[in-house]
């Protein structure tokens, strides 16, 4: 049973019912639960009460996807594709739209043999550890630039594989330079990885701290695997017309070393369908590293990387929803679907949410890029005086407001929490308040 503390059974959701259903649930601490957890928890109060959470725990696109995509997919799907395998590289189309997207949107040249659709970026990450990971025997450790996204750890955990991690708020611009270098000279780094915009803090990299990035990853060869799961997604800079600037910031502009992972989940809103890119240097593609040999049949990183690890993994990736992610990057190629566009609201409703949380007494955690204030997206981080995050979360899912604790994010930020702005509604701004209001009375 919890430990924390409740100063009100004035509740907005029944407090016996909330109660009730957290001893039910068995987790040890709600505060500390998984992202999955926390679904299956509030859905349980929810369905007991009949009312609706605020619910910011989870990343789910909240827009409809794109029609451009499903169209296409459902066409796919009349002509037959089901009954095909894929190729496990990628349909050639695909793969051309998705090297014209990174011109266009990049404006980067990587030729599209080495450009491959994953079953999400979720299975990008792990092809990685699979390849770049295990490239060099005496370098057997992934960096994480942290705070990160949970689950990436938690598949180093199921692979048994080793991985480091530091909270990067604290090492912004210039400092990160000794930073990193303090992992990356002991010489057992394989890759670093981190996502940009980053979940969970929503931290935009500077063009310096991409650059020390590619410069210490030069200096000690070191792969660097950029999650780009929120591409154009920092909403400070219109990133979205082809092939005119500004570009989305890429590790790619100063170092070979370089892979992208590209989902298509928040971006063209097609999660369900799980297709991802994955798109590696022409350098890297073609570089050999006869440690690879240990595991598979070839030294090529590229060839490793789709006859090894991606066709272990599942065989390549859905037919139909590589028709359709296809079909949505030759329409972004072309100039004729901003896509955006579609996903501006993201920032909108992060902007009106964060002041009513610190309008409420709550303070955002992370709050800066260096010198700018932080951009308006997909998550925000925030906390209460007085409180760590583990209490914080319990205490709030009484409220009807549910998130996740930064602490399973690597962050030292342990006051803190995610929240997640997909899933709000406007029509529940004014819930959102109400409900904050009273937590504020309750525990100011
Ligand atoms: C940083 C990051 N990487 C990867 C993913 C997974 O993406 P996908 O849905 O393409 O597997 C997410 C999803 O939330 C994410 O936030």
């Amino acid at each position: 049973m919890s430990e924390v503390v409740l100063k009100s059974k004035e509740t907005p959701i029944d407090f016996n019912t909330v109660q009730q259903k957290i001893k039910a649930s068995g987790l040890p601490s709600v505060g500390k639960a998984s992202i999955r957890e926390i679904v299956r928890l509030v859905n349980e109060i929810e369905k007991e009460t009949g009312d609706k959470y605020i619910r910011m725990e989870m990343g789910v696109p909240g827009l409809e996807p794109s029609a451009v995509g499903t169209e296409a997919e459902i066409a796919a799907l009349r002509k037959g594709v089901a009954a095909k395998y894929p190729m496990i590289e990628g349909f050639a189309d695909l793969k051309v739209e998705i090297s014209r997207f990174v011109k266009n949107f990049m404006n980067i040249e990587v030729d599209s043999a080495n450009c491959i659709p994953t079953v999400g970026s979720m299975q990008g990450a792990f092809a990685t550890y699979l390849v770049a990971g295990r490239s060099n025997a005496k370098k057997d450790t992934v960096l994480f630039i942290d705070p990160g996204f949970p689950v990436q750890k938690q598949q180093l955990n199921v692979l048994g594989m080793k991985y480091e991690g530091f909270d990067v708020y604290n090492y912004r611009g210039e400092k990160l330079k000794e930073k990193l270098e303090s992992f990356l000279s002991k010489g057992n780094i394989s890759m670093i990885l981190y996502s940009n915009p980053n979940n969970p803090s929503w931290i935009c990299f500077t063009e310096t701290e991409l650059k020390i990035i590619a410069e210490l990853a030069n200096k000690y060869d070191v792969i660097v695997v950029e999650d780009l799961a929120y591409f154009a997604m920092d909403f400070r800079n219109d990133l979205s017309k082809p092939g005119v600037p500004p570009y989305q910031p890429t590790i790619a502009n100063y170092t070979d070393n370089f892979m992208l992972l590209i989902s298509s989940s928040k971006a063209f809103s097609y999660a369900g369908q799980r297709v991802g890119m994955m798109v590696i240097s022409n350098k890297l593609f073609s570089r050999k590293y006869p440690d690879l040999l240990r595991y598979f049949k070839s030294d090529s990183f590229g060839y490793a990387m789709i006859y090894g690890a991606v066709y272990s993994l599942s065989s390549g990736c859905s037919h139909s929803a590589q028709y359709a992610l296809a079909a949505m990057l030759k329409a972004a190629n072309d100039g004729s679907f901003n896509f955006v566009e579609d996903v501006r609201e993201y920032g909108e409703r992060a902007k009106i949410m964060k002041k009513i949380f610190t309008e409420n007494g709550f303070k955002i955690v992370y709050d800066m890029d260096e010198d700018k204030p932080l951009a308006d997206g997909f998550y925000f981080t925030f906390s209460y005086p007085g409180m760590d995050g583990v209490e914080l979360l319990e205490r709030l899912v009484y409220y009807g407001v549910s998130a996740i604790s930064l602490a399973i994010t690597g962050s030292e930020r342990i006051e803190g929490l995610r929240a997640c702005v997909s899933q709000t509604s406007r029509s529940q701004f004014e819930d959102l308040d109400y409900r904050l209001r009273m937590f504020n009375k309750h525990y100011s």
